[in-house]
């Protein structure tokens, strides 16, 4: 177990954004979180805990005066397999985009979609990451879990996680916060099915001549990471979240009023009553594309992504964040709601 005292939080949060934290838990093992849970009850349960991923959904509006928990779980374990799928364990800690490629060298098919998203495996079981029409709930057939409550340990099914569009039981009031996720389970396929049905993958596969025969698992990663690396910058060269807002989800009755002005409105159907708008069309019809406000901008090629040109507060962020929100609510009725978890106080 690794312990750091007011520790800056710039190198584990994707936006750069250079917080300090009181104290800093690197775990390594379940007996070690349990055990730093032990003491933690017996000798600093004033502290608020705040268990982080790759920090890659994370804004540091203030310091965090309390404790972050960090996960280096990081077995991959083969639990069973049958001719058509295989069973496998992934450490909370092992980064999202290692245990894509690992899959795929072993022949394990299903993830490939969410090649390149950032982050850690553990995180992606609560956020139910999602690109190019999957998302890592389907493929997720069970959590493993400690309480930071009572350091007891709880295995969630596939139904008990009420896995939805960028949403878990995780992310709901009453269980926020309440556990750390140690391991997931996920049903991989033997056979390699591409979903190729998310907008612009045939497209891009026509134009680089490629049929869906000769597709393979490794091209259709490559492909995604280079659809990505084209539209999203990297957090590396300019701090940003991914994803700033989640889609909206609303009724017929709104697209339809939309339509009625801009007959082009893209959108994807959820249900019989309702779509989903791409929010970073929403935010670019109201010229937000490529503008600023300080060092915070909106993004010039993908205007849901919100980054820090250099030197940004959490609060600069959430400034430009408001200043969207607003002018969408403003132009066309919709609330946009952050996809990016706030932490500390504005
Ligand atoms: N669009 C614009 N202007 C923009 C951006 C998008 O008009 O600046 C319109 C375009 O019509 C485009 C459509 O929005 O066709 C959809 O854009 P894109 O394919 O880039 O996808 P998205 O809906 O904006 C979602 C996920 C991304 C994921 C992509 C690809 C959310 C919140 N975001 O974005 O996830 O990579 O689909 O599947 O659902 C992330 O979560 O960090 C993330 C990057």
């Amino acid at each position: 177990m690794e312990v750091c005292k007011n520790c800056s939080v710039k190198e584990y949060n994707t936006f750069g954004i250079d917080a300090t934290a009181h104290l800093m838990v690197k775990y390594s093992s379940i007996d070690e979180l349990t055990d730093f849970l032990k003491k933690y009850r017996q000798e600093e349960s004033h502290l608020p805990l705040l268990h982080i991923g790759g920090g890659s959904n994370l804004l540091f509006l203030s310091d965090f005066a309390g404790i972050i928990l960090f996960s280096e779980i990081k077995d991959i374990t083969l639990l069973s397999d049958d001719e058509e799928t295989v069973l496998v364990s992934v450490g909370a800690g092992v980064t999202h985009d290692d245990f894509v490629q690992y899959a795929i060298q072993k022949g394990w098919y299903g993830v490939e979609n969410l090649s390149l998203i950032p982050g850690q495996v553990g995180a992606s079981a609560v956020q139910n990451i999602g690109a190019y029409g999957v998302e890592a709930g389907d493929f997720i057939k069970t959590v493993h879990t400690i309480s930071l409550e009572d350091g007891t340990s709880r295995q969630w099914n596939h139904d008990e996680l009420c896995y939805s569009y960028r949403h878990s039981i995780f992310k709901d009031q009453a269980i926020r916060g309440k556990y750390a996720v140690c391991h997931v389970v996920f049903q991989l396929k033997k056979r390699f099915t591409p979903c190729l049905n998310y907008g612009g993958l045939r497209a891009t596969l026509q134009q680089k001549g490629i049929s869906e025969e000769n597709l393979s698992a490794t091209l259709l990663r490559d492909i995604i990471i280079e659809t990505r690396q084209n539209k999203l910058p990297d957090p590396k060269v300019m701090g940003n979240a991914g994803s700033f807002f989640m889609n909206p989800i609303v009724g017929i009755d709104t697209l339809q009023r939309i339509q009625a002005k801009n007959s082009n409105v893209p959108y994807y159907e959820v249900d019989k009553e309702t779509v989903k708008i791409p929010a970073g069309w929403l935010i670019e019809q109201c010229g937000w594309k490529g503008k600023s406000i300080g060092p915070a901008a909106v993004h010039d090629r993908q205007a849901l992504v919100l980054v820090n040109k250099g030197g940004a507060t959490g609060k600069d962020i959430l400034e430009l964040c408001k200043a969207v929100q607003q002018s969408v609510e403003e132009t066309f009725g919709i609330h946009l709601y952050p996809e990016v978890n706030f932490i500390g106080e504005s």
